[in-house]
Formats: structure tokens, sequence, C-alpha cells
């Protein structure tokens, strides 16, 4: 029996838009070019490292730790305070039907994910419970396409890589699985991914698979 590792943003729930809001008001503030092509280089990516992307085109005076800091949580409080609009009817129906019966099939469920929001939204969106093991942004210092985040997954529900099947919409994401030795299933944008070992395009053709 196969074990999924889910990614979050962009597979569970669509939070891409609330990322883009939220960079999109402090780019603004400091007068930093951004836009929705921009946004799109920071799926799958940290935080750190999105703003690093969002400041190559910054023009000023190279900023410092702590400003940089400083601009992170700015992002990141109107990140939450998006968030905290998200309800169960922002999952959509498929995705949690699907969840549903891949466990009662006895499949374990994890999430892989590289943000630091994962346990808040999961909250909101009332699925926390569905998961057997959460790796999230909080227990890693190298995100995807390194593979850390999904070798502690495997590793908290207590199966090996080559067992799990990675469900991904980020090109980085689907690097991280294969680097990771698991399959990696791309839906979305990672659906047009070569890399991808199966590319779906609706969430519950994950049914077929795993068994
Ligand atoms: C990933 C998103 O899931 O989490 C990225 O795809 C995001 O866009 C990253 O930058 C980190 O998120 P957070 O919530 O820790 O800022
Ligand atoms: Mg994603």
């Amino acid at each position: 029996m196969k074990a999924f590792i889910f990614d979050l943003d962009g597979v569970l729930v669509f939070t891409d838009r609330f990322h883009y809001q939220a960079w999109k008001k402090m780019a603004d503030r400091i007068g930093v070019y951004f836009d929705e092509q921009i946004n799109n280089r920071l799926r799958g990516v940290s935080r750190a490292e999105s703003l690093e992307i969002i400041l190559e085109r910054w023009e000023g005076e190279p900023l410092s730790r702590e400003e940089k800091e400083a601009l992170m949580e700015e992002k990141n409080n109107s990140y939450r305070e998006l968030l905290a609009t998200m309800t169960p009817a922002d999952v959509a129906d498929d995705v949690r039907r699907t969840l549903d019966v891949l466990k009662k099939r006895g499949h374990k469920l994890a999430i892989g994910s590289s943000s630091k929001n994962t346990k808040f939204i999961l909250q909101q969106v009332a699925l926390t419970d569905v998961f057997d093991a959460i790796s999230d942004g909080t227990n890693i210092s190298r995100s995807k396409p390194d593979p850390e985040v999904f070798i502690k997954a495997a590793q908290f529900l207590g199966e090996e890589p080559d067992n799990c099947i990675v469900v991904e919409d980020a090109f980085a994401g689907i690097d991280a699985a294969k680097a990771a030795g698991m399959t990696g299933v791309g839906i979305g944008d990672a659906a047009g991914y070569e890399k991808a070992d199966v590319r779906i395009q609706n969430f519950a053709e994950l049914l077929e698979l795993g068994r």
C-alpha cells in the first residue's frame, strides 16, 4: 500500500492568490516591480527565497538582514489576514472526497509543504485530522527542490521513500520528489512538467494510483 505525500499550496488549497496579493502589497509599498509572472516563480519556494526573487528588481541600496526580516514579516502579516478568511468551503469537494477514499482504503497520508503557515491553513479549512503526519516549513532547513521536506514526511510516516507518492503543483516540488526517490505526480502547473512520473488534470485521478 503506497503512502501519499501532498504539497499544500496549489494542490489542496488555492492560496497562490493570497501569496500574490500579500507580496504585491509589500512590493508596491517599497516601490519594486512585481507581477503574476514573477509570482509564478515563487511556487514551492521558501519565504526568504521568494523575497530574494522579488528583490531582483530592487534598485535601491542593498537591504540589511533586519530590513529583509521586516519585509517578510510585513508580507506574512497581510498573508495571514487573508488566510484567516478561509473556511472549509475553500477545499474543493473532489479533493475532500478523494482524501477520504484514500484514507478509507488504508493509505497513509502526509503533508509535505515549504510553508510555515501549514498548520494554520489546515485548521482554517478543517483538514488537520485527515493527515497522519505533517512535514512543513517549520521542520526543514532547505526548501524544494531539496528533498528534505519529503524525506522527513516519509520518516514521520515510518515509510520508505520508494513507497511514497508525492502530489505537487510546483516544478521544484517534482524535482524534490524525484531527488527523494519517490514517485512524482504533477497537477496544475506541474501537469505540464516532463519530469513528473504521472501527470493528472483532476485530483480524483489519484484514486487510480497507489494500489
Ligand atoms: C509554499 C508556496 O507552499 O510555501 C510558496 O508554494 C511559499 O509560494 C512557501 O513561499 C512558504 O510559505 P510561507 O507560508 O511559509 O510564507
Ligand atoms: Mg504548491
